[in-house]
């Protein structure tokens, strides 16, 4: 629990989280707990939107969304905190891979649907856009940094405004109470729709 506790500090608030323990993202195998995976208090990446990782970045060239008909622009490579996801979902990165790593015991890599690889991005929802209505008015409007209750992501490199759709939007890795750690259900389209005005 010491851990969990710095985090909750280090991250400025008293956060509710249901459970993660017995979810997909539950990758402990002894004592180890849940968090470590992922977060570490001490040396940890600086990026704040992604906040105390302890993952090291996968460093495989990935292939980003392109189509004809985006007015959005979409970034050459994954932002942060994407690249946190990626470095599990690249299915390459070991669990393991840990800038802290206390001496965890869980040494896989993924395999099977959920390691979407280097190509995944090509063919699944756009990340790493950056999220402009005035480009394409059939889009929901931002505010402070959401659309309805779907967190932007700050530009890598420092950038403080919060502006990128990645795969934390859409996501809560510390909720899989909707299924697919999704933020919200997306029963009807409400996920879409939140942003989609179709
Ligand atoms: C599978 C990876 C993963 C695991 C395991 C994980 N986190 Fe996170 N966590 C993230 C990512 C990615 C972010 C940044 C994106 C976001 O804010 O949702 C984050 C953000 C946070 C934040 C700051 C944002 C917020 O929601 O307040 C806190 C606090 C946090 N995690 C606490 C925890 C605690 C406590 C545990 C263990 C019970 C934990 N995390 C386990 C991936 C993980
Ligand atoms: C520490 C490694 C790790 C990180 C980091 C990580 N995941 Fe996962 N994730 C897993 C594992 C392991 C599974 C289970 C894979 C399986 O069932 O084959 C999983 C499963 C999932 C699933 C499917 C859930 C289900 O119930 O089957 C989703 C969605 C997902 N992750 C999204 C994310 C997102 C988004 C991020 C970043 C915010 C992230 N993950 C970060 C390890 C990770
Ligand atoms: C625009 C919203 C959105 C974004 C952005 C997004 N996802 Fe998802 N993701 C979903 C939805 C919705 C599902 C549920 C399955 C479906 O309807 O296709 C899903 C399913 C998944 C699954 C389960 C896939 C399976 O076949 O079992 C994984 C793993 C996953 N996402 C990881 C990611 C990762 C990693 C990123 C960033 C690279 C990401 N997602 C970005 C909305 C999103
Ligand atoms: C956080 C906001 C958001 C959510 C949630 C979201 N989208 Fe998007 N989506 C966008 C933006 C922004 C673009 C880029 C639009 C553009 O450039 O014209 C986009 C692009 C797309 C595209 C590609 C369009 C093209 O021209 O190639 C498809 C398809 C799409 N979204 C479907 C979905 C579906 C299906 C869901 C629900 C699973 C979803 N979106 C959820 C914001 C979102």
């Amino acid at each position: 629990m010491a851990l969990a506790s710095v985090i909750f500090i280090a991250a400025g608030g008293v956060q509710v989280y249901t459970d993660m323990r017995g979810s997909a993202h539950d990758l402990s195998l002894g004592d180890e707990g849940v968090c470590v995976y992922c977060h570490t208090p001490m040396s940890a990446s600086s990026d704040s939107s992604a906040p105390l990782s302890n993952r090291e970045i996968s460093n495989r060239t990935f292939t980003m969304y392109s189509s004809p008909t985006m007015d959005m622009t979409v970034e050459s490579i994954p932002g942060e905190v994407s690249l946190v996801c990626l470095s599990c979902h690249d299915g390459a990165m070991a669990f393991d891979a840990l800038i802290n790593n206390p001496g965890v015991s869980n040494k896989g890599v993924m395999t099977g649907r959920a390691a979407i690889g280097a190509d995944g991005l090509a063919n699944d929802h756009p990340i790493a856009v950056e999220y402009d209505p005035s480009k394409d008015p059939h889009h929901a409007p931002v505010t402070n940094g959401k659309v309805g209750e779907l967190p932007l992501f700050a530009k890598s490199g420092g950038a403080s405004h919060r502006t990128q759709i990645e795969c934390a939007t859409c996501h809560n890795a510390h909720d899989s109470s909707y299924g697919n750690f999704l933020r919200m259900s997306n029963a009807r389209s409400r996920l879409c729709l939140t942003c989609h005005r179709k």
